[in-house]
């Protein structure tokens, strides 16, 4: 048996389970797609330290907005996840009671700041360097982050939503008016995926805005020749 199988299917982790239920043969069938970064990426969602950090609570529940703590959205060509200061400002002893978030739950933020270290998140989105990702002015054009990040105020642990490869930029870039929303609502990710992306294009609008006009306001078309994204 083992050598009808080429060496790559070692990597695949469902490949037991998918053969368990008889579906071997698409899964040979598929192999150019399953091998694709689209499906590898897509869902990534790596173990974090600590109790890790969960975003429907403090995003959702709480409604901190994003820029509380991703507090370089709009002005650097890298967002960033916050210093362990930022958590220390509400969980630092005595903040919030035992009773609503037990002190071993967040034992790992205080014992992290009390020795100057940070916590180590580990990182989900990434690009590769050959390609150029200038994040703030995607968010400054009015793409929100629910396009790319997918709806982060409902998840408990944030995994990879969509796949980032080349084809999933040109998307966009071809189609603009079906992504952005007016600019202030861009991190209100409630908003944008029930009232604004959940309706046909033709039928948004928000204080006199409507698709059309975000795309007449952009400084520019979103580029769509190789060395906009590669130098
Ligand atoms: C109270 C602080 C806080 C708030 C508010 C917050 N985040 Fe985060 N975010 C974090 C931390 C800490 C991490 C790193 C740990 C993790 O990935 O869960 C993170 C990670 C992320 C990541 C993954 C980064 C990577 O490694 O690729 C995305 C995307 C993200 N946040 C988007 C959002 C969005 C969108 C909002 C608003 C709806 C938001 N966050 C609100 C603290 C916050
Ligand atoms: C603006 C205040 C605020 C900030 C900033 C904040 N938190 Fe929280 N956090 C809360 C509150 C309030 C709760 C309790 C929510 C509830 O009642 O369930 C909580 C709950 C928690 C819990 C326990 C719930 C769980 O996830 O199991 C953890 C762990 C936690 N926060 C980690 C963090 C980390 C890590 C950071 C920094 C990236 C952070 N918090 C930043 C207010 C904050
Ligand atoms: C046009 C798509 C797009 C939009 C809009 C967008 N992001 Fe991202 N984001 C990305 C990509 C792609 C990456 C990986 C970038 C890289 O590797 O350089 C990323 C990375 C991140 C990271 C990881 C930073 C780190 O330390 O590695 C965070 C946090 C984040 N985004 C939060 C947000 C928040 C919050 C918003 C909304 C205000 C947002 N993003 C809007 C595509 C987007
Ligand atoms: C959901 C929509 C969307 C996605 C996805 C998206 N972009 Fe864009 N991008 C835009 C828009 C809109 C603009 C135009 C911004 C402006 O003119 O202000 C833009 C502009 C750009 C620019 C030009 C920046 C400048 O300074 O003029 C580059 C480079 C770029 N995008 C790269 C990427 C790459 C690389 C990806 C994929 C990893 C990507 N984009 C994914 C919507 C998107
Ligand atoms: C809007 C941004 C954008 C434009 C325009 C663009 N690329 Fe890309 N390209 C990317 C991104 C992002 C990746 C990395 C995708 C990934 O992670 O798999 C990439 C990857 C590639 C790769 C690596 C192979 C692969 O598919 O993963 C090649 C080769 C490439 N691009 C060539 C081109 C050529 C040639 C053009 C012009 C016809 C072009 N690109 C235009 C964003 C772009």
């Amino acid at each position: 048996m083992a050598g009808l199988f080429p060496k790559w299917m070692n990597a695949l982790p469902t490949v037991g389970a998918l053969a368990g239920v008889g579906g071997l043969v698409s899964v040979v069938a598929g192999g150019w797609y399953w091998l694709t970064p689209d499906f590898w990426e897509v869902g990534f969602m790596p173990e974090q330290p600590g109790s890790g950090f969960n975003h429907q609570i403090h995003a959702g529940t709480l409604g901190i907005d994003c820029r509380y703590c991703h507090t370089h959205v709009e002005d650097s060509k890298h967002s960033n996840v916050p210093s362990v200061a930022t958590c220390w400002g509400c969980h630092s002893e005595g903040k919030i009671s035992e009773d609503r978030v037990p002190a071993e739950k967040v034992q790992f933020i205080r014992t992290a700041y009390a020795s100057g270290e940070t916590i180590p998140w580990e990182n989900i989105h990434v690009v590769p360097d050959y390609a150029n990702f200038p994040h703030h002015v995607h968010v400054n054009a009015g793409v929100s982050c629910y396009s790319c990040h997918g709806q982060i105020r409902g998840m408990p642990v944030v995994y990879q939503d969509q796949s980032l490869a080349m084809g999933w930029c040109l998307d966009c870039h071809r189609n603009p008016e079906q992504f952005l929303v007016p600019p202030e609502m861009v991190t209100d990710l409630i908003w944008v995926e029930q009232e604004w992306m959940s309706k046909p294009v033709e039928e948004r609008a928000h204080n006199g805005m409507t698709p059309e006009m975000l795309v007449q306001e952009l400084r520019e078309n979103p580029p769509q020749h190789c060395a906009a994204c590669h130098y």
